[in-house]
């Protein structure tokens, strides 16, 4: 079934974000045939485009990042009449008239009041004077059809987010704020609920029984992309630790859900939040680990370190590259250590959640048969590669009594011969349908920079003063290792 009837603003329309994701992922659903039979689009943004113009900006955005590069016989053409460009100074007041202008005019082209959705597709700093300007608008009082969609960063610290959450809550309804977090919207993120809680087969011995730790695993061979400003306030603890990475450790470490409702999935995530072990700030040392990237080589190319990169200082204390090791004391998780990395220019691209079992209690197999520590595992692949994996020991065809590690592969591509879905496709069409489940709370975000205020304190404190400390190409700096190998365990790559 279509959503309602939705008219979507977007703040940044001229932007990176609607360029690359939010414009493909529309144009992906209408051609999929999940837009409303009555929908408009709107880009709101400074730069001087006319309806044609912009059009033709988004059209090149598909060729470039949409899963579907081309006009599919023309579909393009009739999505493109739903789109248009308002031109706005964001910053000032009497611009917003325009806005409830636009509502108001197509409310009587539809025959009825649309679900209205603000998507705020801009720098965070410029978020509170949207929102602040956005409030006091009539239409933003409905809260049943009223939207207003946040992206990430919410905040830069605890502070900042709980007075972005009061500013937003002074004006909209909690459940009229989609705090986005677009690895949520993941395909293969989701699959780790119905893997968990639609299968007895993992849940009995899914906790500190018979689960040895878990690892989760983010890295990136891209470096800031020219986004060297936002990254030199960011970093890779505030940039993909605080959402991405705890959200992924949410859904590996939650209590089953009794129902899908979007209170329930967030209640039983929120709960893992407060149980994180608190880190001291004389500890910081020994369970985190920075890193930040030098120039170097990466598949025969040259790269440029972190401190050469636009807007970068030449002496920049911001990590690149981040591990640490969490706890979560409840009685599920108990001294199981769950450690995470995730950094920019490393050797591979890949999202993995590794769990690994505890090894068999007794071994009547040669001790130097198998490497026993590589299996027992179940490597969770969220992207690229999108597969489930169980690792196991055989005994190898043959005389002797030797053992090695196979796999049971459970590969999207194999099993299904439909496409996939991008993430904002998916959190777009919730946001249309009213369905918050896969978005942020407010206690959630600040949950989420509880956990890591103590590391970001503690190194805001004391500068690194081994920057830059490790290669492109690599898997980050030694300490990184040296974090796991303490513990006498290894991070896991793909196999
Ligand atoms: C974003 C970060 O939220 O996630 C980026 O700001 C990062 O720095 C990106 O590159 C990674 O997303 P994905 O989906 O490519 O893993």
């Amino acid at each position: 079934k279509r959503p309602a009837s939705s008219l979507i603003f977007i703040f940044g329309g001229s932007g990176d974000l609607n360029h690359r994701k939010l414009s493909p992922a529309l144009y992906n659903l209408f051609i999929d045939e999940w837009m409303p039979e009555k929908f408009d689009i709107v880009g709101i943004g400074r730069r001087p485009y006319d309806n044609e113009s912009y059009r033709k900006h988004l059209f090149n955005g598909i060729q470039q990042f949409s899963r579907r590069k081309d006009d599919q016989g023309g579909k393009w053409q009739v999505f493109a009449d739903h789109v248009a460009y308002l031109q706005m100074d964001a910053e000032k007041e009497e611009e917003y008239e325009k806005i409830a202008e636009i509502v108001k005019i197509k409310e009587a082209e539809y025959g009825e009041h649309p679900n209205v959705i603000f998507y705020l597709a801009v720098a965070p700093q410029l978020v509170p004077g949207i929102v602040s300007k956005l409030g006091p608008l009539n239409i933003c009082a409905d809260t049943k059809c009223t939207r207003v969609v946040v992206e990430k960063p919410f905040g830069h610290d605890l502070a900042s987010a709980l007075e972005l959450n009061k500013l937003l809550a002074g004006m909209f309804d909690e459940k009229q704020i989609y705090r986005i977090d677009h690895y949520l919207g993941k395909e293969t993120v989701q699959n780790i609920l119905a893997l968990r809680f639609a299968n007895a087969l993992f849940e009995p011995i899914w906790n500190r029984n018979y689960i040895d730790h878990i690892q989760i695993t983010a890295s990136e061979t891209v470096g800031v992309e020219g986004r060297g400003d936002f990254y030199e306030s960011s970093g890779a603890l505030r940039d993909m630790v605080q959402n991405h990475i705890l959200q992924l450790l949410c859904m590996v470490a939650m209590e089953a859900p009794v129902s899908f409702d979007a209170d329930e999935i967030r209640n039983k995530k929120v709960d893992v939040l407060h149980a994180i072990r608190k880190i001291s700030k004389e500890e910081v040392h020994k369970i985190a680990v920075r890193g930040q990237y030098s120039e170097g080589w990466m598949k025969g190319q040259e790269v440029t370190g972190y401190r050469q990169e636009k807007n970068v200082a030449a002496d920049s204390p911001v990590e690149t590259f981040t591990a640490v090791k969490f706890y979560i004391d409840n009685w599920r998780w108990q001294d199981v250590p769950f450690y995470v990395r995730t950094g920019k220019r490393m050797a591979d691209k890949e999202t993995i959640v590794t769990v690994q079992f505890k090894a068999a209690p007794s071994y009547a197999f040669p001790p130097e048969s198998a490497e026993t520590w590589r299996a027992n595992r179940l490597t969770i692949s969220i992207a690229p590669e999108m597969d489930i994996r169980l690792r196991f020991q055989a005994k190898r065809p043959g005389q002797d009594l030797t053992l090695s590690p196979v796999d049971m592969i459970f590969s999207y591509q194999d099993a299904y011969e439909e496409h996939e879905p991008e993430a904002y496709e998916t959190l777009l069409l919730d946001v249309m349908e009213g369905n918050a489940t896969l978005f942020m709370r407010e206690d959630q975000v600040a949950a989420a920079w509880k956990v890591i205020m103590p590391i970001l304190e503690a190194w805001q404190q004391r500068p690194p003063v081994d920057f830059p400390n490790y290669t492109p190409g690599s898997w980050g700096p030694e300490d990184s290792e040296a974090l796991i190998a303490r513990d006498g365990r290894n991070w896991a790559s793909l196999p």
